[in-house]
């Protein structure tokens, strides 16, 4: 998979993908937009995940909670006390870094995830580390950057109307985890899932979508009962795995899951393997799984006060359920979907790129192409059928010569068109190209239904 991070943004641009964000002021730096197309990918990517983490999934529940939520939760949670980062500036030219990420660029092998802001220091000095910018090797001592936004509720702009916006969904699972419970009359094992944007204010955002301040996340908490002798960790690292491979075809090539070291383990977890991906920058964090053991729950016990224990109904005891957690970016998950999507090709007649988009995240899953001008009538029906009736999502273009209009369904990875031509009139056939193979073939209207479910399966 060697391709140019240049050519793919580019191309994603152009074709209505993703736009820079806030683009006719200048843009602002590392905000991006979904285009139509983008958006439309992006809502199939969703749904498929809360199809099958939450519809399919014979234990799970769903949720959706709100964005700002009382401070309390993250003092509970540890994220006003932990969830910061390591910052250094160059005094040569005022820019500003990341002290492990400066290690990390220059040391590919080396993960500095669990060391000590001393430990940094030294070994950014010892090995002469020099600024991204400048050239030059002369650091400030590290300080702690917190990463939540913050921001004031209502008029009065003083310490007691600050509020912070979420840096993970999770929180608002874990503070609503017993009316989801009580309410939908669960008993353990059960989990609680839910989509949504969270923020956070990184200071070395980049790689395009891989890292930005704004994201969304579907997440996942699973609770069980401590005693409960099934290997959760296993089963959702599987289902996670299955859905990667299975339902959104992600090649097993193309990542690989790495265990966290305990030094690196985040304050909340006892236990994490990362899914990486192999992005053209580099193999990075996909998607987490991490062991949340009692922490959250125990912790909002305690600052809430309110009992947040399960009374088993078996054995009559109460305590706190243990929870496992599948996290995963939108926006990460996008980009290595478009990362293997993209291919350029060589033809005899010239060259293509190509978006090899799965069938159930493609915007569109058929596009209807007339030859000329007098098939609009009956290509409009066709049309009408495949996106109405048959409900499979779909285009329609008529402009341009027809060798251009299959590159342009080509390259936003539509993976069958349909041309209708004059004999579709007498003889009610179309024919029907296939994106990857380029191949084409005359079928009935009436079998253009089996004909995509058979291609499918
Ligand atoms: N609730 C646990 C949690 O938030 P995390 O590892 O910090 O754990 C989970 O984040 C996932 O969210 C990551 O694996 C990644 O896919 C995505 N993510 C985290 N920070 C991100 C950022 N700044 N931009 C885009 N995606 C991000």
């Amino acid at each position: 998979m060697k391709i140019e991070m240049e050519k793919l943004i580019s191309h994603l641009k152009s074709m209505g993908f993703v736009f820079q964000g806030s683009e006719i002021y200048g843009g602002l730096a590392n905000s991006w937009d979904y285009g139509p197309l983008g958006a439309e990918l992006k809502n199939n990517l969703k749904q498929l995940w809360w199809d099958f983490f939450i519809k399919k999934n014979p234990y799970n529940i769903g949720l959706d909670s709100s964005i700002i939520m009382n401070p309390k939760v993250w003092e509970a949670s540890g994220h006003i006390g932990n969830f910061n980062d390591p910052l250094l500036d160059c005094k040569e030219c005022n820019s500003r870094w990341r002290a492990d990420k400066l290690i990390e660029e220059k040391f590919i092998d080396l993960n500095v995830g669990g060391w000590q802001d001393s430990e940094l220091e030294e070994f950014i000095n010892e090995k002469k580390i020099t600024c991204p910018k400048c050239n030059k090797t002369n650091f400030t001592n590290i300080r702690k950057f917190a990463l939540m936004f913050k921001t004031n509720q209502g008029v009065v702009e003083d310490a007691s109307s600050t509020v912070y916006l979420r840096p993970e969904t999770a929180q608002g699972i874990f503070v609503q985890y017993k009316n989801a419970q009580r309410t939908l009359r669960k008993q353990l094992p059960f989990g609680i899932g839910q989509i949504g944007k969270s923020f956070r204010n990184e200071i070395t955002p980049g790689n395009f979508i891989f890292r930005t301040r704004e994201f969304e996340q579907m997440e996942l908490e699973f609770f069980f009962a401590p005693n409960d002798t099934k290997d959760w960790f296993e089963y959702w690292l599987d289902q996670v795995q299955d859905f990667l491979t299975n339902v959104i075809g992600i090649k097993k090539e193309n990542y690989i899951l790495r265990e966290h070291d305990k030094e690196e383990l985040a304050h909340y977890s006892s236990r994490t393997v990362d899914i990486e991906f192999k992005f053209p920058f580099g193999v990075g964090e996909l998607w987490g799984i991490a062991n949340r053991g009692d922490f959250d729950l125990s912790q909002h016990q305690k600052t809430s006060g309110q009992d947040l224990t399960y009374l088993d109904p078996i054995t009559n005891e109460k305590y706190l359920a243990n929870v496992i957690e599948p996290s995963v970016g939108v926006e990460r998950l996008l980009l290595a979907i478009f990362c293997q999507s993209y291919k350029e090709e060589k033809l005899d007649n010239g060259e293509r790129i190509l978006m090899q988009l799965p069938f159930n995240l493609a915007p569109y899953k058929v596009a209807i192409l007339p030859l000329q001008k007098q098939q609009i009538d009956k290509s409009l029906e066709v049309y009408e059928l495949i996106n109405k009736t048959l409900g499979y999502s779909s285009t329609f273009d008529e402009k341009g010569n027809i060798g251009k209009r299959y590159r342009r369904q080509d390259a936003i990875g539509t993976p069958f068109c349909i041309t209708i031509d004059f004999e579709t009139n007498s003889d009610n056939c179309v024919t029907i190209r296939n994106r990857d193979t380029m191949e084409q073939e005359r079928i009935s209207i009436n079998k253009i239904d089996s004909y995509l479910k058979n291609q499918l399966s």
